[in-house]
Order: structure tokens, then sequence, then C-alpha cells
């Protein structure tokens, strides 16, 4: 078997540790349901090789299951992933050291066209990220996101005992926690991590089925958002949607049906010390003295990592680029964009006219500034190692993160952990979930380009104290809430739940300031 790994997010599966909360929840313990699976398995000619999905949500959750143990539910969408299970569907996963199981639910195509590209991305997604125009629906993707969320449930039961802990990932099992709540032991405790926005009510009374959603919510025992804007505004959407529900926004709480689901805020991390270490490998340092070399790269560099999604605000993040060049022309050869990304969800129709425009506009601004030895943006979508994203960061002295909405934004995180020389900008959207966090970014709006231009114009002329001074607060920042916290938090909360001890509503955590 080989190994290679896909995606662009890098909350690093390496790592495992043994903690507290893993010893309390014992071996077993822990279902975790997700849409995408860590590990599949595709053919590779006659041999089968294992992928490792890097997305910020499977990569994060890997080490908390490595040390763990359990299960993991997860969709099977490996060509080969049916060759390598048992009877009951699971394989041992990590492959090379196994540490938990790995359970895979088979989609056929109508599901994956339904369930995933339908109302998981073509409803939920553009509802939470505020983006009404693009939802579509139609009948058949609700009947099989329904469909769907009862089979991953079916499994789910197949794998939990009484006093487990169940941890629903995202917006792809809003229905399921309900679901389950009719089938599992009174004492195993339903919980689930939302990972993008919670809209205001004003948007999210546009979703086709809203409140079979928030009653789907409501089996859970603890809902957790990355931060309290989106707690607020899921109690909101609760307390208008459902007369019998009632909400008590002092302790986070909804009793409905008989039921009370506690809803609070963590904010995910990334595995801070591990990017680190990346950043300052051999390997690391290969890749950039090869990419700088190969691509002619100016000794200025702004870098940008994203999937290529609507909600990240990358046509935006060209224009503000375009308006800078246009506005400084002693800066045209001096500076290189790097814009590394990676191709998402291309069968939906909005996707495909994203990433028409972010490639017209590479073009536009490439065929009016570039010359024969600078292409003013290098735009790659090709799998590049963990070190060499975590040389990437490195090396640019600014990153531009300029989401027009998004739920947390790891990447953010991901550059100040990796910026080890702590003497790069991080120039980030306030619309992002990390704005919370990083405080001594210099914040921008993205689509107000004037002011996004002044932003980079600012970060490229700021002076060395002041660069180390704000990286400085934004490490501190990273490392006080790494992946090791959030699980941790996340995980302690559903322990206090399954013993009994009340309010999981943890004191504030530090703060930018924004809610
Ligand atoms: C976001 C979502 C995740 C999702 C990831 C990749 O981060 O919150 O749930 O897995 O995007 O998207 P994809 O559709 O490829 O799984």
């Amino acid at each position: 078997m080989s190994n290679n790994t896909t995606g662009t997010d890098d909350a690093d599966p390496d790592g495992a540790q043994s903690t507290d909360w893993a010893d309390a929840i014992g071996s077993g313990g822990l279902v975790v349901v997700s849409n995408r699976q860590p590990y599949s398995h595709t053919y590779d000619g006659d041999d089968i090789a294992v992928e490792v999905q890097a997305g910020g949500l499977t990569a994060g959750l890997d080490p908390v299951m490595q040390s763990v143990g359990g299960t993991w539910v997860a969709w099977g969408d490996g060509d080969a992933d049916r060759e390598v299970v048992d009877e009951d569907d699971c394989v041992p996963a990590p492959p090379e050291d196994p540490g938990y199981t790995l359970r895979r639910v088979w989609l056929d195509d109508e599901e994956v066209d339904d369930y995933y590209y339908g109302f998981s991305n073509q409803v939920l997604w553009p509802i939470c990220h505020s983006a009404l125009t693009n939802v579509t629906e139609w009948e058949r993707y609700w009947e099989q996101y329904q469909s769907v969320n009862e089979r991953f449930v079916d499994a789910v039961e197949a794998h939990t005992d009484p006093g487990d802990i169940v941890w629903f990932q995202d917006y792809h099992f809003a229905l399921s926690p309900a679901i389950a709540r009719e089938r599992v032991a009174d004492d195993t405790v339903l919980m689930q991590f939302w990972h993008i926005p919670w809209p205001a009510w004003d948007t999210f009374r546009g979703c086709p089925h809203g409140e079979a959603i928030l009653e789907g919510l409501l089996g859970n025992d603890l809902l957790v958002f990355h931060v309290p804007r989106y707690r607020e505004n899921f109690l909101h959407c609760v307390e208008t949607a459902l007369d019998e529900a009632e909400v008590d926004h002092e302790a986070g709480t909804v009793t409905y049906d008989g039921y009370e689901t506690q809803v609070t805020e963590f904010p995910m991390g990334v595995q801070v010390d591990e990017i680190a270490q990346r950043a300052a490998t051999d390997e690391a340092e290969e890749f950039w003295a090869d990419f700088t070399e190969k691509y002619n790269v100016a000794d200025t560099v702004a870098v940008g990592v994203d999937r290529l999604d609507y909600s990240k605000g990358i046509p935006e993040r060209l224009r503000a680029l375009e308006q800078f060049w246009e506005r400084n022309p002693e800066w045209r050869g001096q500076l290189t964009y790097v814009e590394k990304g990676s191709e998402t969800r291309s069968q939906i129709p909005a996707y495909q006219a994203i990433q028409q425009r972010i490639e017209d506009a590479v073009e536009r601004v490439n065929d009016r500034f570039g010359t024969d030895d600078w292409t003013p943006v290098l735009s790659f979508e090709e799998y590049i190692s963990k070190e060499a994203l975590a040389s990437l960061y490195r090396h640019s002295d600014l990153a531009l993160i300029s989401p027009i909405r998004d739920g947390m934004n790891l990447v953010a995180q991901e550059y100040v952990a990796a910026q080890i020389d702590e003497d790069g900008v991080l120039i980030l959207s306030d619309q992002a979930g990390a704005g919370r966090m990083l405080d001594a970014a210099l914040m921008v709006k993205p689509q107000n380009t004037g002011a996004f231009t002044d932003a980079i114009e600012e970060a490229l002329s700021m002076r060395d104290a002041e660069k180390r001074a704000r990286m400085q607060r934004l490490r501190e920042q990273v490392a006080e809430n790494d992946l090791a916290t959030w699980t941790g938090l996340n995980l302690r909360a559903a322990m206090a739940l399954r013993d009994g001890e009340g309010s999981v509503r943890e004191p504030e955590l530090p703060t930018g300031g924004q809610p």
C-alpha cells in the first residue's frame, strides 16, 4: 500500500496525545460521526492506496480518535473502500498503526447527489453562509437528506453502548440527533459540533424545512458552535420558530418536547506545536528553495490557502491586489501573491461559477501587470506536503484571509502557528469566526476594496517591531486555543453531562472583542 494526502487545511492527524479526557472516556466509549472519512482506500493500478483527508475537520478529529479509541462512522467514498472492510463494514484506522475503528456507510449515486450535493451543500451550506441566492432545493434533496441521516443513525446504533458519547459533526447530520435520541439508551450523550456559521433568524427563516432542522438538532444533549454570535443566533431561531421551546439565553439551554439541550461555544484550534515543528524541517526549507527558484518568486510574498468556495472571498482579494498594484507601481515585480487553492464540490453550478470567476480574475491581473520575468499571481491546486505548506506560511510576508463568511477559518491559525520567525502580517476578514480570537490581525471587510488595499499597504510598510509585537500576540492566542484545548473542552463538557454535573457553560474565553 502507498500513502498520500489530499486537501489544503492542515490540522495534522499526527501526534496523538494521552490526556485526562481520553482516560476518562475509556476505550470504545466515543463514537464520532462525520460525512468525510479520515482515510479512504483507492485503486492505484493493481495496488490499493490510502488517502489521508487533510481537511480541518477530519484531520483535527483523527488525533482525538487515536488517543481515545472507539468508532468513527463516515461515508465510504473511496473506490477501493469496500475491498478492505470486514463483514460489518469496518476497517482499523489509521491503517498503518490502528487505534480505532472506522465504520463506513455506503451511499449510492442518488444519495450523493441529493443528500451531499443537494440538501447539505445547496441548502444548508448557503443558508448558514447567508448566501440565500445560492439555495437550490428539490423535494428529493430533502427526502434523501432524511433517509441518509437515518442510515447513519443505524450505524451509530450498532456501535453504541449505554454511557457512550456520540459526537456528530457539522451540517450533514442535522436530523440524526433526534432520530438517535429515540433509539439509544438514556445515558448515552448525544452531542454535535457545528463547524460553520449559524445565521440570524432573518436569514434562517428562508431555510426550507427549517423547523425540522431545529427539532433534529434539539435531539442533542449538547450543541456547540465556534463563537457566541452563532450560539445566540441559534437560540433566537429556536425561540422564534418553535412556539413550544423554552430558551434560557443566560444558561444556554433549550427545553423542547420535555428534553433539555445545552448550547455553548468552543472555538476550534489547530495543532500549533506540530505546525511550528514542520515549518522548521529540512523538507520545508528544500521546498521553499525549489519553489522560489522554479517560479521566480519576488522577494516579498503574500499567501492565500482556500477551498475554491464562494464563501472564501477570493475574487474580492484579487480585486484588492489589483488595486494595490495599480496604486503602487513600484511594487510591480516586488510582490508575488501565491494562491494555493483546492477544488471542491464542482458538480454544483454555484461552485463552477466561482471557480471560473477566480480563474478569470487571476488571468486579468496577470495580463494587466505581469512581465516576462514576473507573474503577479501564482495560482496552483496541486497537492503539497504538510511540510511544504508550513514552509509557504512561514516564508510569506503576509497572509490574505478574506472570507465573506466563515465559521472559523483554520488557515488563519495555521499561518500564525507556522510564523516561527514572527515577521509576517495577518490580514483577516472580520467575517471569519477566527476574528474573535486573533485581535492583532489587520481586520478588513473583504468587499471594501479601498480599505482592503489600504490594509495591504499598511502591512507592507509596517515597522519590524510592530510586526513582531502583533505576531507574538497572535501566536499566544492560537497556542492558548489549540486543538487539544478545543477537544478537551468538548469532551469534558460531554462527560459532565453524562455524569450529571449540570451546566457545561465555560467562563468566557479570551477574545478580540467581537461577539
Ligand atoms: C468545511 C465543512 C466540513 C467539510 C469541509 C470540506 O470545512 O465544515 O464539514 O468536510 O468543508 O468540504 P467537503 O464538501 O469536501 O467535505
